[in-house]
């Protein structure tokens, strides 16, 4: 493990005034997008979205550290012949890569999943830090339901467990890991109930790391602002957001942490911008960014449309989200 080299990685993720690009969308949930907007998912499809948005110059380069890739995409080349990665690369931002298999039923626990891809993670590992990745993620999946009492204990910590394994196996193979332990928005609960869970979840998953001797200057934590549910009737504005979800943040993860980049978890573009500007209003000891997927590309994915005419006016649109989130992870966002 070197240390410097993570450190460097995890710093220069979190750097002011940038956040990280979630272009890591298996093949399933790629393939839902697209028959959003009526393209069909195919190799040559998916290459041609993600090219145009890695040639997204300006946003690559002022506003976006990292790019978390699929397999298939790290392997992927340009219309013109060049990697995928090389493109991302030459644009000054870090390639990296989900290596995560999945979330499945976890057995006897209705309702809850467990991430699986320890199996033969050391060796996948080594092969990607080889096409150029130099940092990973891998995501937790946490849901709330009240009325069967999920999330339990038991697939909180079975989770967490296997987030620091992840992490100790990038560390091993110097890749800066990203800890995403996602407590999804989809339920009826209010933002207190998401409060509560964000924070036991943190805590599990910060005693796991510490078990399993994962250095913490050279990892990012990815988490879900703490928010209300999506079908709860009390919305929560921005500021209150922004305070509960410092709140949690303050009392679970070590300031050794050197950044915090959160998901959008199906917040609408501009709610995911106003709620971390909200958040960078407040500041905390770490930096606060964001790794979007969903909230960098929704609009770019329907400006394309699957058609070659369209892709100047897509990447205006993904470079536009980009800034207006740079400028919410500074707490400089106006609308
Ligand atoms: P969203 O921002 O769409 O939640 O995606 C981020 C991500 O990487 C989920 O694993």
């Amino acid at each position: 493990m070197d240390k410097d080299h993570l450190a460097r990685t995890a710093k220069a993720l979190v750097a002011e005034g940038r956040g990280i690009f979630a272009a890591d969308e298996s093949g399933g949930t790629i393939a839902k997008r697209f028959a959003a907007i009526g393209v069909g998912s195919t190799e040559e499809t998916r290459r041609d979205y993600r090219e145009l948005l890695f040639r997204s110059k300006d946003a690559l380069r002022q506003y976006i550290s990292g790019v978390i890739l699929f397999d298939e995409t790290i392997r992927q080349s340009a219309s013109d012949g060049a990697p995928l990665v090389k493109l991302i690369e030459a644009a000054g931002a870090i390639p990296g890569i989900k290596v995560d298999l999945g979330a499945r039923p976890l057995p006897n626990f209705p309702g809850e999943t467990i991430t699986e891809g320890l199996d033969g993670l050391h060796d996948r590992l080594m092969n990607y830090y080889g096409l150029g990745a130099r940092f990973a993620k891998w995501r937790a999946v946490i849901d709330i339901n009240q009325d069967t009492g999920v999330p339990t204990e038991y697939a909180v910590e079975a989770n967490a467990r296997a987030l620091a394994r992840y992490a100790a196996h990038c560390q091993d193979a110097n890749l800066a890991p990203i800890v995403e332990p996602e407590v999804l928005m989809d339920g009826d609960h209010d933002i207190e109930r998401c409060a509560e869970v964000t924070e036991f979840v943190l805590n599990r998953v910060f005693a796991a790391l510490y078990e399993a001797r994962v250095f913490l200057e050279g990892m990012a934590l990815k988490p879900n602002m703490v928010v209300a549910g999506k079908k709860c009737a009390r919305r929560a504005p921005p500021e209150q957001v922004a305070e509960a979800t410092l709140r949690v943040l303050r009392r679970t993860v070590p300031i050794a942490v050197p950044g915090v980049a959160f998901l959008s978890g199906g917040q609408s573009d501009v709610e995911a911008t106003a709620n971390l500007d909200a958040i960078n209003r407040i500041r905390g000891p770490w930096a606060l960014t964001f790794s979007y997927g969903r909230a960098l590309q929704t609009s770019a994915l329907k400006c394309w449309a699957g058609k070659p005419e369209n892709v100047k006016a897509a990447q205006a649109a993904f470079t536009h989200r980009a800034r207006m989130n740079a400028l919410a992870s500074q707490g400089r966002w106006t609308e």
